[in-house]
């Protein structure tokens, strides 16, 4: 039976392969068996892991397959995570000392809490999101499943005022998601990650098959890496090679008098090495200031950015063009003569494209994840002669009164809670062949379309 299953899977996957192929970027997966329920009767021969992950050298944690477990290893805190398939004895003392830094989890996981915005991106990609349980700043978590979960009672938000009523909830989970800084893992169960401190798109990516090794999702982790390290490679190499001239970009921010500044307002350059990468590859000249990258006046701000011709504008408030301009103290009347050129090019982006009803920005969930729709998107704000795309997701124009995209649970169309969602980048191979700088907006439309039901093909094998 075991063998027949195997078999009507593989057959079922090379088809599933063979739509993929449309979309030419990606990779053929191989067959492989993964279990995805708990063991019923152990065999201490058996591999339960036929797909494995490669971590590339440079990442914070390693991953060593066993036969019933796996080791994850955070290499720079020294955490270990051994992660048991369900149904099989976890390590015994003699081969895995119990440390206080080794955390022992059953996967796949089916129960769990996430107190950063991003897990619950990266674990949704997966097509995993029925095992989200919990969510912290439930307000500001952009994902329409998950709000709609929320509305439904089927995911809580965790308490925040009442530590007691919050332990309670804490007690319901198997493993609690979190990010540096956020929670320092004051739960034996929690699972640091960094994906929003990685400083190459790439690299955030990759953070998907730490995430699958919790669910047993390898395959799917690959094949979406393998898509998103292709499609972005394409942007990249239509920017970088196509492109006569680099337009200078910076990422700006307004910092208002508060508390947490002595009441000292403040006008900044960023300096973050993913931006500066992400620029580059989107056929831009990096620009974070020449001496300095802060500034106490707005006429010394100006004065810095004189030659930049594209601006992103970080701040915290200030949606409109209108605030933008009060922020940066460019009076509106003074805006259209401004010798700027990011205002005579109206090229003033921000990167709230897509933001639920409390403005919670998916810049921090799928744009973590996502690297060839974020560069998709900045390849359209630098070298918009490339393709024309006209939609956009996170990155859009102020200067041309681009609007807010709002994600409420309304937009939660997703069948169930096991279907994966789709990364939101369009295929550039495809806009490619759609004719030079044409559109070929249906062409798209259609790749995209494939790939997402392709993916949620690939997803529903994962529990046949
Ligand atoms: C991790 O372990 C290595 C070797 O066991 C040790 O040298 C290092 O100091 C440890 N790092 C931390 C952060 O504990
Ligand atoms: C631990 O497991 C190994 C391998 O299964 C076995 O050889 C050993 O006897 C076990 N040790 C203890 C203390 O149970
Ligand atoms: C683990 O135990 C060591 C001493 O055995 C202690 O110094 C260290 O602070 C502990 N770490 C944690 C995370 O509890
Ligand atoms: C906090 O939660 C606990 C457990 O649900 C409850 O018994 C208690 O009344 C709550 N405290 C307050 C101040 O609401
Ligand atoms: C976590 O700690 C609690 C109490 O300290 C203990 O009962 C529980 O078994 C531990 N859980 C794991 C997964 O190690
Ligand atoms: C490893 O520890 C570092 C330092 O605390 C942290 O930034 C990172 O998120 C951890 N990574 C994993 C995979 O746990
Ligand atoms: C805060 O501002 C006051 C008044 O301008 C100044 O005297 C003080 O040194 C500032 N403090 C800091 C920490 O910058
Ligand atoms: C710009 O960024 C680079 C690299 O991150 C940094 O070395 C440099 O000091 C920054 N420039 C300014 C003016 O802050
Ligand atoms: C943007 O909207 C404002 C007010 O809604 C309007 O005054 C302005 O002309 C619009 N600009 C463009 C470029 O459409
Ligand atoms: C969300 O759904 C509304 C209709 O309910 C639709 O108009 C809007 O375009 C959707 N937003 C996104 C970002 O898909």
């Amino acid at each position: 039976m075991a063998v027949q299953n195997k078999a009507t899977r593989c057959m079922i996957t090379k088809a599933v392969a063979a739509i993929l192929l449309l979309a030419p970027f990606l990779v053929v997966p191989t067959c492989g068996q993964q279990s995805t329920a708990c063991v019923t009767t152990y065999d201490p021969t058996e591999d339960y892991f036929l797909d494995k992950s490669q971590v590339d050298g440079g990442a914070l944690f390693s991953i060593t397959y066993n036969l019933n477990y796996k080791v994850v290893k955070n290499t720079s805190l020294n955490t270990t995570y051994i992660l048991t398939q369900c149904g099989t004895p976890t390590p015994n003392a003699t081969i895995v000392p119990r440390t206080n830094t080794t955390i022992f989890i059953q996967i796949p996981v089916t129960n769990l809490a996430s107190l950063a915005t991003t897990a619950v991106s990266y674990i949704e990609m997966l097509g995993k999101q029925a095992a989200i349980k919990a969510v912290d700043t439930e307000g500001l978590v952009s994902s329409p499943c998950v709000q709609a979960g929320l509305e439904k009672g089927t995911i809580v938000g965790l308490e925040d005022s009442n530590s007691t009523l919050r332990a309670e909830q804490m007690t319901k989970v198997d493993v609690v998601f979190s990010s540096y800084g956020v929670d320092p893992g004051t739960e034996n169960k929690t699972v640091i990650t960094s994906e929003v401190e990685d400083s190459s798109p790439l690299n955030r990516a990759e953070w998907l098959e730490f995430y699958a090794t919790f669910f047993n999702a390898e395959k799917v982790a690959q094949t979406l890496t393998a898509s998103i390290n292709n499609n972005y490679n394409c942007y990249k190499s239509a920017a970088t090679t196509k492109a006569t001239a680099k337009p200078i970009i910076a990422w700006a921010s307004y910092d208002a008098p508060s508390s947490y500044n002595n009441n000292t307002a403040s006008w900044l350059l960023s300096s973050a090495t993913y931006k500066s990468i992400l620029s580059t590859d989107a056929g831009a000249t990096f620009f974070n200031g020449t001496d300095s990258s802060s500034f106490s006046t707005s006429a010394a701000f100006a004065t810095a950015v004189q030659t930049v011709d594209i601006l992103i504008d970080e701040s915290v408030s200030g949606s409109t063009y209108d605030a933008f301009l009060e922020n940066y103290q460019l009076s509106t009347t003074a805006a259209p003569g401004s010798t700027l050129k990011f205002i005579q090019n109206k090229a003033v982006f921000r990167e709230d494209g897509l933001v639920n009803p409390n403005d919670g920005r998916d810049w921090f969930g799928g744009a973590v994840a996502m690297d060839d729709a974020v560069l998709q998107d900045l390849v359209r704000a630098v070298h918009p002669e490339l393709f024309t795309i006209s939609q956009y997701n996170w990155i859009r124009n102020i200067a041309k009164n681009e609007t807010m995209q709002l994600l409420t649970s309304a937009n939660c169309t997703a069948a169930d809670t096991t279907t994966p969602v789709p990364d939101r980048a369009l295929s550039c191979a495809s806009l490619k062949a759609g004719g030079g700088s044409g559109s070929g907006n249906s062409a798209n439309g259609l790749a995209s379309g494939i790939l997402t039901l392709a993916l949620g093909l690939l997803a529903a094998l994962a529990i046949l």
